[in-house]
Order: C-alpha cells, then sequence, then structure tokens
C-alpha cells in the first residue's frame, strides 16, 4: 500500500529553520496542522461563530449546530453508541483529571489500589497520584518488558479485590509500544474491574472502536490528531456517565439554580461548565475530515516504513541504544545517545533544522525503568518523508562529532 505524503497540504513544512528545510519529527508532542483544519476554524470564526447553547440569536443556533455536530464526528470516529457519550475537555490531561475527580473519587477509599503500567505519561500518572494522596489509595506499578512490550498476564496479576480501576496508555508517547487493549480490558472486566485508557496517541495511529474494545473511558487530545490545542476528548460509557457528578462547576452543566438547591444538566453537558472550546471543536472535527479522505492503515504502514527505515540506520551507530522495539509498535523511535546528553543532540539537530524531543518526555517513571536520564525522539506524522530521516542521521553524525 503506497501513501503520498501530503506535505503541501501543511504550510509549515514549507518554512525553512535556522536556514534548512525542517525535517518536523516531534509529531508526539504536537502534530503539526493542515490548512484544512486552519481553514475551518477561520471560516467559522468568520461566518457562524457564537457562544453555544446560550442564545436564541441566529448565529447562537448556527454555532450550537457545529458544535454539537462535531461531537457526533468525533462519536463516529470512535465508533461511540451515541454523542452523548463525547465529552468536550480541554485537552487529554483533562479528560484524564475528569476521570479521577468525577468518577473515582467518590469510589475508593484508603487502600483501594489503581492498576497501572510503567510507561505511562505523567498525564495518566499524575491523577492517580493525587488518589494515593487525598484518599491514601495504593498504586500498583505493572513493569513493561525489556523490548517495552506490555504482559497482559502481569497486568492480571496485579488487579486484586482492592482494585478500583486499571489506567493504561493505547500507545506509549516514549516507546511507541501498541498496548494488546483488547485484552487486557477483558481481563479487567472480567475481574469487575473499570479500564481508562490514554489515548492520546493511540486515536492518532490507530483506528480506535470503543465499543469493540469495550473501554470505559478513552481520552485523547485534539493537538496531536493535526487539530487545534485547547480541546481534548473524554469518551465515556453512557452507563458511567450518569452516575457520575460534575466535574467542574458554572455556567450550562446545570438543570436549575435555586438558593439551596442546584441540580444538573444530563451528560455530556454536564461536565462541561463554562463556555467550551467552540472554535477548536470545530477544528478537530475537520482534522478527523481531514484523516477520513486517506487509508489508516496505509499511513500507519508508511510511518511504521519511516520508523524502520530510521532504527536500522541509528543502530548502525555504535554510540545509540534504541529503546523500546516492541513487537507492536507505533512509529516512535527514542534512543539514548553514549556520552552526549540528549538535550545538546537535539539542539545541534534543531541547527540542521531537524525538530526532535529530548528529555524525560513526561514519562520519569519510564526513564527509571529503562535506567536513563534522557533520550532522543524521533516521532513519526503523516507527512513525514525519508528525507525527514536522512537529515535525522546527517545531523545525529554532525552531533557526534562536535560533541565527543
Ligand atoms: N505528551 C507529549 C509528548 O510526549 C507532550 O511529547
Amino acid at each position: 500500500m503506497s501513501f503520498i505524503p501530503p506535505i503541501d497540504d501543511f504550510p509549515i513544512l514549507a518554512k525553512p529553520v535556522n536556514g534548512k528545510r525542517l525535517a518536523y519529527l516531534d509529531s508526539a508532542a504536537s502534530a503539526q496542522k493542515p490548512k484544512a483544519v486552519l481553514d475551518a476554524m477561520t471560516e467559522f470564526a468568520t461566518t457562524d461563530y457564537s457562544n453555544v447553547h446560550r442564545g436564541v440569536h441566529h448565529l447562537a443556533a448556527r454555532a450550537t449546530e457545529r458544535y454539537e455536530a462535531a461531537r457526533v464526528d468525533v462519536a463516529h470516529f470512535l465508533n461511540a453508541k451515541s454523542s452523548d457519550e463525547i465529552i468536550f475537555t480541554k485537552g487529554g490531561t483533562e479528560s484524564l483529571n475528569l476521570v479521577s475527580y468525577a468518577f473515582l473519587s467518590p469510589r475508593i477509599s484508603a487502600g483501594d489500589e489503581i492498576v497501572l503500567t510503567k510507561m505511562e505519561h505523567h498525564s495518566n500518572i499524575v491523577p492517580w497520584h493525587f488518589m494515593r494522596e487525598r484518599k491514601r489509595a495504593v498504586l500498583k506499578w505493572v513493569d513493561v518488558r525489556e523490548d517495552g512490550s506490555v504482559n497482559p498476564p502481569a497486568v492480571a496479576a496485579a488487579i486484586t479485590p482492592k482494585t478500583k480501576l486499571v489506567a493504561i496508555s493505547h500507545m506509549s508517547n516514549v516507546l511507541g509500544t501498541i498496548t494488546p487493549l483488547k485484552e487486557i480490558i477483558q481481563i479487567a472486566h472480567a475481574k469487575g474491574v473499570p479500564v481508562v485508557v490514554d489515548g492520546c496517541q493511540g486515536a492518532v495511529h490507530e483506528t480506535v472502536d470503543v465499543q469493540d474494545l469495550d473501554a470505559d473511558f478513552y481520552a485523547f487530545t485534539g493537538h496531536k490528531l493535526y487539530g487545534p490545542t485547547g480541546i481534548g476528548v473524554l469518551y465515556g460509557k453512557r452507563a458511567h456517565l450518569k452516575t457520575m457528578r460534575p466535574f467542574q462547576g458554572g455556567g450550562e452543566m446545570i438543570g436549575e439554580v435555586t438558593e439551596d438547591k442546584i441540580t444538573y444538566a444530563e451528560p455530556p453537558h454536564r461536565f462541561e461548565a463554562g463556555t467550551p472550546p467552540i472554535i477548536e471543536a470545530v477544528g478537530l472535527a475537520a482534522a478527523i475530515k481531514y484523516l477520513k479522505q486517506f487509508d489508516r492503515a496505509a499511513i500507519k504502514a508508511h510511518e511504521l516504513d519511516l520508523y524502520q527505515y530510521a532504527r536500522d540506520q541509528v543502530r548502525r551507530l555504535k554510540w545509540v541504544r534504541v529503546i523500546g522495539e516492541a513487537p507492536d509498535k507505533g512509529a516512535i523511535l527514542s534512543f539514548e545517545t553514549t556520552a552526549m546528553h540528549a538535550h545538546d543532540v537535539a539542539t545541534i539537530l534543531d541547527g540542521e533544522g531537524v525538530a526532535v524531543r529530548a528529555g524525560h518526555h513526561c514519562a520519569q517513571i519510564l526513564m527509571e525503568r529503562f535506567n536513563v536520564a534522557s533520550t532522543t525522539r524521533a516521532s513519526f506524522g503523516l507527512y513525514n518523508t525519508r528525507e525527514d530521516v536522512d537529515a535525522l542521521i546527517v545531523g545525529l553524525e554532525k552531533a557526534r562529532s562536535i560533541l565527543v
């Protein structure tokens, strides 16, 4: 299956950086936006924009229609049963915090357990640490294998009668590991434990079907999916959402407010206090529409081809150690460079027009697991080409010649 990277759809990629052709290899941090997304947001802001759900005027009705239509588009994207199961948040982090406060907090007591893996991003760790601090809950860490893969029986072994939640990433932002989610969710459900999935990377690179996965919650963010910043999504099973108290209080999430009483709106609006990310929702819908014109499997094959091309060349550099080679993984290449700090490497790469991320990648527990302080990470998007990889390799060799 051949896929031609639609580079011309992304105006920023044509702009040189430090006088060099840009090789943008940092899509796992945030993806660039196609013109279709930027245009859709401008078109909406210049023709239909208003606040939503509040006014009776013409623009309020049109804006509400567009906002709710975006919710339907997201529901289709995840194959949710209903758009009522889709909550707009300000990002993946807020989506996971929403689960922590509105779902788990009332259900967890001192000594109860939360199971998570060592490859989670801090956004799927810190909300659970809050439960440890505030509720005296216990965090149970499931190790990953040496190749970075997740072992479902290890997850099963960590679940006890005290487990109240399994929190797990669909795809690691450092290792690229794809989690065998369906199997893990089946294991957890067989023990009566709900599962929240951090899909911030997974939703970009995998086709997600929340009904087939039977996920209780699935969180992702817009800006890694070629959409805007400032918008995230939380899918939640309707049966859960209906039992959950609000996360934040404010306008539009209420049924009625009196001096001594308050009732709440039905989900999803119960969880969307205040003015929501309206223009961003339209942008996210445009990003989903943009992605839909391509064969997702062909995009994945293209990205994996780039990953393998990069990994094979990087491996030949004797001073590089690749971290994370699970059999099922997406297009993220993390590596350690002997005698060179990742930040110095990334700085030299930047001088060559190559954008990568260096550091702990908001995954300090994983860094400790692999006994590294930091890694350099190249992450691939649908617009990348082999030329980008070639620039990475030339830049790495230059870094070596300067730093060592
Ligand atoms: N989660 C983003 C990353 O991995 C910021 O770079």
